[in-house]
């Protein structure tokens, strides 16, 4: 994969998605990488108050570090990205979901009369499962399907496939509105638990609950990010090039 210089015009999505191994710096400076991926660097940080000399060397540095991201998912085929996406990030939300409703249902009972905001979590945790699950289907369904079916037609010379949602940009509009919603709900999560801060006599469960849900969060961004920022805008770039 080629090296890019970093620069302030360049979106935070496209540093992200040319090297992983940014997204930590962003993280560090409270940028998000992901939903608000498209925003250019210079924009951020002139909306954050943020030194842009300052970012810049920091992702300079995270960019010649050792331990290059091994995963070149910016040059990997469309269709090859979205069985990874499936079968990575997918298969992990709907294995992870049922048993985070359960933690938190089980610490809002024990522990929400004492700790209210757990009563809060677990609602949000609720909502997020009922999001996420239907999000996950109308991608597997709808929108990577019309993508691997695209990038086929495009490599075999044959005419485009005309989907009933008539382009791309509809669905993949809708499901970044989506992300939208499943990360206000993780940082809103964040919020109310003061960064999964945890009282000395918590229980076991409650413990696992405040892991598990850090765990999510990250695998959500990596996910999103995924999405947002290299098969997205890449798919709505081949359809053009298709038509
Ligand atoms: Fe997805
Ligand atoms: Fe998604």
């Amino acid at each position: 994969m080629e090296q890019l210089p970093i620069t302030t015009q360049k979106t935070v999505g496209e540093t992200v998605a040319s090297d992983y191994r940014t997204a930590a710096v962003f993280k560090q400076f409270g940028i998000d990488f992901c939903c608000g991926g498209k925003r250019s660097i210079g924009q951020v940080c002139e909306q954050k108050g943020i030194d842009p000399m300052l970012l810049q060397q920091a992702l300079e540095q995270a960019q010649t570090a050792a331990g290059r991201s091994e995963m070149n998912f910016d040059d990997w085929k469309l269709g090859f990205l979205a069985d990874y996406i499936e079968n990575k990030h997918h298969v992990y939300v709907q294995e992870r979901l049922p048993q985070l409703v359960e933690y938190a249902d089980k610490v809002a009972r024990v522990h929400g009369e004492k700790f209210p905001p757990n009563l809060e979590v677990a609602a949000l945790v609720n909502t997020l499962r009922d999001e996420l699950m239907g999000h996950l289907l109308k991608e597997e369904r709808i929108l990577f399907p019309y993508i691997r079916a695209m990038e086929k037609a495009l490599l075999e010379g044959q005419p485009k496939p005309i989907p009933h949602f008539g382009t791309a940009a509809g669905p993949v509009n809708v499901m970044e509105a989506e992300h939208e919603v499943a990360g206000e709900i993780m940082h809103r999560i964040r919020e109310i638990t003061n960064d999964y801060a945890l009282p000395e006599d918590a229980c076991n469960t409650w413990r696992v609950l405040w892991s598990l849900l850090a765990e999510f969060e990250e695998d959500l961004h990596q996910h999103v990010h995924l999405e947002n920022n290299i098969l997205f805008p890449k798919a709505l770039r081949m359809e053009e090039e298709v038509r």
